[in-house]
């Protein structure tokens, strides 16, 4: 039934559906995460042994977290920002955080998702010749001495990595000015049933080529020692949460745009296990296709790649140049990293810009302009040059393994001690959920995660206060790492200070779902 609401009252923006929803939310969970990321740190954290502290990190903080982020974005209807200062007055600067947190993560995930739709280009071609690993680091990102831990750093823009970068957010600044149902949303619809279909076509072929076994076998046979480095198991925890895209305000930005009532359980649930399955399916044709590599080459698969930041751009094209069909196998690989990449990063901004336009009111066309438009802006300078790649490995890990990880710890000591709102969010998810939060989920939130979570981010931070990263220079470390970080945290205070436009805003869009007269003709689910 069509509400009336008063004229001043924006109503908030919402998916067409729940089928809708979960597509979206899929879109975003399924990312570079998984098909990137996951690979090499499963490769540099013990391989096979790997899925151990990663399984254990899914049950005890992704699945719970993911619902925790859920109840959040449902129950209060709005961006990060709104949703906490909803839940208690006090709370709004743990929005901001992790408003922050996506800002940094957007920088670089645009390079990745540019440098995967040059290489589905160069695959038809192998333009990388035989040596893929001087091609990718030399020829392509004119990485050299000057751009690495070294002495020097330049910003000298890279035409072949600039460009496609350029391109790269253009693209994703139109589709975020459409708004939730004309952009994100049909973006979604069309992009994640195209990439699974390439994706298993993808799995498929690797199973087929002489040596999967080898590398299956090098994937399962676990490495018990790899337990107990503590380092292994921060490594999982990071994953986790930037996998699932929980811990740092997606989750809660789309949940947002799910109607009132909503099963919203039932759709983590779904959200949650698609990813997880999606990254296992990933490991599975990343491991055959290395495992490939390894028996044409005679050695052990965890030689294969020299980088583990470069292994899809290293080890990919070195199996794509060998196998049958080449550039059929080089595009899917790397047409599936930029349509996975393209449908998380929309995620990853819209958080940004779902909370700047909440609190200021300014049109979307507008936020996305600056809000996004700045994004745009440093990454091009920063990661469309020579030093592109330092950039992204700093920034990668200063903003996964301490700043999701340290926004999660805030946000669920916050919500349970501090501000006491545990039973209201699991309430919340109750009414029309399928799947009932109850003590053991409030245990692991409450409990558990708090534990977890600050012990690993004690560890973390006493090794890198103490060791540095990655054997950069200290002042690369404390620009792009540290002062990163310590920017968030200034921005996430001045951005709290800053009036909300009117403070009615506050409470009058909470409750309102977009009229129907404005719902699309897809009208999946009246009871959503
Ligand atoms: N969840 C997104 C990914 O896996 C951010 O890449």
């Amino acid at each position: 039934m069509t509400q009336r609401t008063p004229a001043r009252t924006r109503i908030r923006e919402s998916f067409n559906s729940r089928t809708v929803f979960i597509l979206a939310a899929v879109g975003s969970a399924v990312g570079l995460g998984n098909i990137w990321r996951f690979p090499y740190v499963t490769y540099e954290n013990g391989g096979g042994a790997f899925l151990i502290p990663y399984l254990i990190a899914l049950l005890t903080a992704g699945l719970p977290i993911l619902l925790f982020d859920y109840a959040l974005g449902h129950r209060f209807r709005g961006s990060p920002p709104l949703a906490f200062k909803r839940l208690h007055r006090h709370a709004e600067p743990i929005g901001w955080l992790q408003v922050g947190i996506c800002f940094l993560i957007s920088i670089y995930y645009a390079a990745i998702i540019a440098w995967a739709a040059m290489y589905t280009w160069y695959s038809f071609t192998q333009a990388w010749g035989d040596d893929a690993e001087s091609f990718f680091f030399t020829e392509y990102l004119q990485y050299d001495e000057a751009g690495t831990a070294g002495s020097g750093f330049s910003v000298d823009f890279v035409a072949q990595v600039g460009w496609p970068l350029i391109v790269v957010w253009v693209v994703l600044l139109i589709a975020l000015a459409l708004g939730v149902r004309r952009g994100i949303a049909r973006v979604s619809i069309y992009a994640i049933p195209v990439l699974f279909v390439m994706f298993l076509l993808l799995v498929g072929y690797s199973l087929t080529l002489d040596g999967a076994l080898t590398g299956l076998n090098a994937l399962f046979t676990p490495d018990w020692s790899a337990l107990t480095s503590g380092s292994v198991w921060i490594q999982a925890y990071g994953q986790i949460f930037f996998s699932l895209s929980v811990g740092f305000g997606i989750m809660i930005t789309y949940a947002s745009y799910l109607k009132r009532r909503s099963n919203a359980t039932g759709s983590g649930l779904v959200v949650g296990f698609a990813n997880s399955s999606f990254e296992l399916l990933a490991a599975i044709g990343v491991f055959s296709a290395l495992g490939f590599i390894a028996v044409a080459a005679n050695t052990a698969v965890d030689e294969v790649a020299s980088s583990g930041l470069g292994l899809a751009f290293v080890a990919f094209p070195t199996i794509i140049s060998e196998a049958p069909a080449s550039a059929l196998l080089g595009v899917l690989f790397f047409g599936s990293l930029t349509l996975a990449g393209i449908t998380s990063q929309i995620s990853v901004l819209e958080v940004a810009i779902s909370s700047v336009k909440d609190k200021t009111g300014w049109s979307r066309p507008v936020t996305v302009g600056l809000v996004g438009g700045s994004s745009a802006l440093i990454s091009v300078v920063l990661l469309g040059g020579v030093s592109g790649l330092t950039v992204l490995d700093v920034l990668d890990a200063f903003s996964n393994n301490i700043g999701i990880v340290a926004a999660a710890f805030i946000a669920v000591v916050a919500v349970t001690w501090g501000f006491r709102r545990l039973d209201v969010l699991a309430e919340g998810m109750n009414a029309y959920g399928s799947i009932k939060l109850g003590v053991i989920w409030k245990s692991l939130i409450g409990v558990v995660l708090p534990v977890v979570l600050g012990v690993l981010l004690v560890m973390d931070v006493r090794a890198k206060a103490t060791e540095g990263y990655g054997g950069f220079d200290t002042w690369v470390v404390l620009t792009f790492g540290w002062g990163a970080l310590a920017l968030v945290a200034v921005a996430a205070v001045v951005m709290t200070a800053l009036p909300w436009r009117s403070k009615s805003a506050l409470h009058a869009e909470a409750l309102q779902d977009e009229p129907e007269a404005e719902k699309s003709p897809d009208r999946t689910g009246a009871r959503d």
